[in-house]
Parts: C-alpha cells; sequence; structure tokens
C-alpha cells in the first residue's frame, strides 16, 4: 500500500546527510544543489516528518518519533561520521519509540560513491544485525528514492 492514509513516517539523521533532499525527490521529483538546514522539523506531507539534524533541535525528536510508524534514519555515505550518528539514533529508537515501528538504514549520495567513506557491506552488516532494511540511494540523481518509500509502506501495518 502507498504511504498515505494515518500511518507516519519520520526521517531522521545528522545535518546535511539529506532527508529533507529525499522527500522533496520522492514527494515533488526535485532535487535543490543548495538546500537550507531545517528548522526544529517540516510536515513535509499528511504523514511525512522530516526533522532538523542539527545537534540544537536533538530534543524535539521524540516528539515526532514517539508517534511513528516508521523511521527512516538517514547517513552520507561518503560521511563515516554520519553513520556513526545513524547508529546512535537506531540505539535511541530501539530505547525509547514503539517497539513495532519499522526501521529503515538509508544510505544516501550515491551519485558520489567515487568520495565513499562507508561500505555497502559494513552497513548491511549493521543492518541484519540490528533487523532493520537497508538501501543505498541517491536523492540527487531520484536512484533508489520511490524504493525506500514503498518497502516502508509494505511494512507497515494498516490500522
Ligand atoms: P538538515 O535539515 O540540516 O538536518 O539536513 P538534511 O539532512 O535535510 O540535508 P539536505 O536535504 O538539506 O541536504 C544537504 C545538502 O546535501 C544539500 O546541499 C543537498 O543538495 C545535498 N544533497 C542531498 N542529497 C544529495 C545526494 O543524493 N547527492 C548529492 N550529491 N548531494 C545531495
Ligand atoms: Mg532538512
Amino acid at each position: 500500500p502507498p504511504v498515505t492514509s494515518s500511518r507516519k513516517l519520520v526521517l531522521l539523521g545528522e545535518s546535511a546527510v539529506g532527508k529533507s533532499s529525499l522527500v522533496l525527490q520522492f514527494v515533488k521529483g526535485q532535487f535543490d544543489d543548495y538546500r537550507e538546514s531545517t528548522i526544529g522539523a517540516a510536515f513535509l506531507t499528511q504523514t511525512i516528518w522530516d526533522t532538523a539534524g542539527q545537534e540544537r533541535y536533538k530534543s524535539l525528536a521524540p516528539m515526532y518519533y514517539r508517534s511513528a510508524h516508521a523511521a527512516v534514519v538517514v547517513y552520507d555515505i561518503t560521511s563515516a561520521p554520519s553513520l556513526q550518528k545513524a547508529r546512535s539514533w537506531i540505539a535511541e529508537l530501539q530505547r525509547q519509540a514503539d517497539p513495532g515501528i519499522t526501521v529503515m538504514l538509508v544510505g544516501n549520495k550515491l551519485d558520489l560513491a567515487d568520495q565513499r567513506q562507508v561500505s555497502t557491506e559494513e552497513a548491511q552488516k549493521f543492518a541484519d544485525e540490528e533487523g532493520l532494511l537497508f538501501m543505498e540511494v541517491s536523492a540527487k540523481t531520484a536512484q533508489g528514492v520511490k524504493d525506500v518509500f514503498d518497502q516502508i509502506a509494505e511494512k507497515m501495518p494498516i490500522d
């Protein structure tokens, strides 16, 4: 089923990994080279919440993930520290979110594979260990973006 109805999805991850860009690509089929950093959180559609990755907004995140049915935790394949941040978000979700939440790890900026710092194998292994869905995508070229939302939608329970 499509991501519609009352099911809520939240995007989490370090600032600048491309959360807003992924949603913009999915919802509007657009990409900007110069996106402004999100302030607080943005309500993208009826069901998609795009949170701000900047550290000063971190305390707001529980407000968005607590009632979410799915979380997409994004890192940037060209940034090893962004995977560390994704690991810490996943640990926080495991402690604080609804146990039934569907979580997907997404490595963005696949178009910059020549600057890769995180191997596919490392991220896949982590996802397997934690029982997460996993994909590498590019919000710029749109590669894999629709699949992220389709896979999440398939996993989400229908109320
Ligand atoms: P915050 O709102 O601060 O948490 O950041 P964000 O995760 O929403 O990142 P945003 O979508 O604003 O993207 C940050 C920068 O990365 C922008 O300059 C984007 O153009 C760029 N960017 C996002 N996705 C991609 C991608 O797939 N490939 C490339 N090359 N650049 C990307
Ligand atoms: Mg943003």
